[in-house]
C-alpha cells in the first residue's frame, strides 16, 4: 500500500466505523454518504449480479460463477483478489476504494457483489433486466458466521459478546438490516425478475448440480470434467488456501484473520456449538412469527 494510502487509513487496530441508516436499513456511514450516487448506479444489460446477505456464501458464489465464465480458467481467476475481481456496489472503504467507481471502471461483462435488500435495489439493475443470483443462508449459521465477521473485521460495528449480538441481530439492528425481511423480499421478487434463488445449504449438500443449475442460468454449456474441476477449486478447503479468494490480502488492520478467519469453518449446523438451548427456543419462536408469511424454508442442519 502506498505511504499516503497508509497516512489516510483510519482504522486503528481498535476504530471501528460509524453506521447509519438508509431508508430504515443500517449501513457504514460512507455508504449513506453517497447512497444518491448508488441508488443511481447504470447497470449495463450483460451484468450478472450476486446478490446475498451477509455471510451467506457470497465469496463462495462468486468463485464458482467465475469459474463458469472462465470455463475453469483457474490461473484466470487467480489474477486479483476477490475484492477487487467484484465490485461491491454499496462498498466504500477509504483506503479500498468504492465499489460503484471500480464498477465503472472495469469492462464488460461484469459481476457484482450487493448485500442490498431488494427494496434497495438500484433500479437500473431491473430496468436493464440483468441477470441475478441470489443465496439465503440458514439464519443460525448465517448469525453465527456474521457474529466472528464483525469480530475480525473492522469494517464493521463491534458486535459486543455473543449474547448481546444474539439480540441485535434478532432485531435485525446490524448493517444491511434484518435477516427475515431480506431473505423474504427477494424471495418474494424472484418469479417477477430474472432472479436465480439458491441456498447455501444445497451448495453443501450438492455442490455439482447446484453449479449445473448456475451455469445453465449463465448460458454457459459445461462437459462434466470442467463442473468437477470448479466442484474441486470451489470447495471449502481449497478456497482458504487461495489467497485470491481467502481475503488474506486485505489489510490486517481492517480484516485480523488471527481473530477469526474469514473462511473460518464452511458448514451446516455448525450453529449448535453456539446456541445455548435457551436461545435455540427464543429463535424458533421468533422466527416462527417472523416466517409465517411465507412459503420458504430452510435447512438447518444434515
Ligand atoms: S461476505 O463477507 O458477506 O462476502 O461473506 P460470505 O462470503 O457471504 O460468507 C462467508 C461464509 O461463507 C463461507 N464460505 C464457504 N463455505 C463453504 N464452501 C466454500 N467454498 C466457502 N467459501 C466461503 C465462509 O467460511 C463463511 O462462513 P463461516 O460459517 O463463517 O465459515
Amino acid at each position: 500500500m502506498a505511504l499516503q494510502e497508509m497516512e489516510d487509513f483510519t482504522f486503528d487496530g481498535t476504530k471501528r466505523i460509524s453506521v447509519n441508516y438508509v431508508k430504515g436499513i443500517l449501513q457504514p456511514t460512507d455508504t449513506c454518504d453517497i447512497w444518491d450516487k448508488i441508488w443511481n448506479f447504470q447497470a449495463k444489460p450483460d451484468d450478472l449480479l450476486i446478490s446475498t446477505y451477509p455471510k451467506a456464501g457470497t465469496t463462495w458464489t462468486q468463485e464458482i460463477v467465475e469459474l463458469i465464465q472462465n470455463e475453469g480458467d483457474v490461473e484466470k481467476s487467480k489474477r486479483a483478489p476477490t475484492h477487487q475481481r467484484f465490485p461491491f456496489l454499496e462498498m466504500k472503504i477509504p483506503s479500498l476504494g468504492s465499489g460503484l467507481e471500480q464498477a465503472h471502471a472495469m469492462p464488460s461483462p461484469r459481476i457484482l457483489k450487493t448485500h442490498l435488500p431488494f427494496h434497495l435495489l438500484p433500479p437500473s439493475l431491473l430496468e436493464k433486466n440483468c441477470k441475478i443470483i441470489y443465496v439465503a443462508r440458514n439464519p443460525k449459521d448465517n448469525m453465527v458466521s456474521y457474529y466472528h465477521f464483525q469480530r475480525m473485521n473492522k469494517a464493521l460495528p463491534a458486535p459486543g459478546t455473543w449474547e448481546e449480538y444474539f439480540e441485535t441481530f434478532l432485531a435485525g439492528k446490524v448493517c444491511w438490516g434484518s435477516w427475515h425481511e431480506h431473505v423474504k423480499g427477494w424471495w418474494e421478487a424472484k418469479d417477477k425478475h430474472r432472479i436465480l434463488y439458491l441456498f447455501y445449504e444445497d451448495m453443501k449438500k450438492n455442490p455439482k448440480h447446484e453449479i449445473q443449475k448456475l451455469a445453465e442460468f449463465i448460458g454457459k454449456k459445461l462437459d462434466d470434467k470442467v463442473l468437477d474441476k470448479i466442484v474441486h477449486y470451489t470447495s471449502f478447503d481449497v478456497m482458504k488456501q487461495n489467497p485470491m479468494a481467502n481475503y488474506s490480502s486485505i489489510p490486517a488492520e481492517i480484516m485480523d484473520h488471527s481473530i477469526s478467519p474469514f473462511m473460518r469453518k464452511g458448514a451446516v449446523g455448525d450453529w449448535k456449538k453456539h446456541f445455548t438451548v435457551a436461545q435455540n427456543e427464543r429463535f424458533d419462536e421468533d422466527y416462527k412469527k417472523k416466517m409465517t408469511d411465507t412459503r420458504l424454508t430452510f435447512h438447518f442442519q444434515f
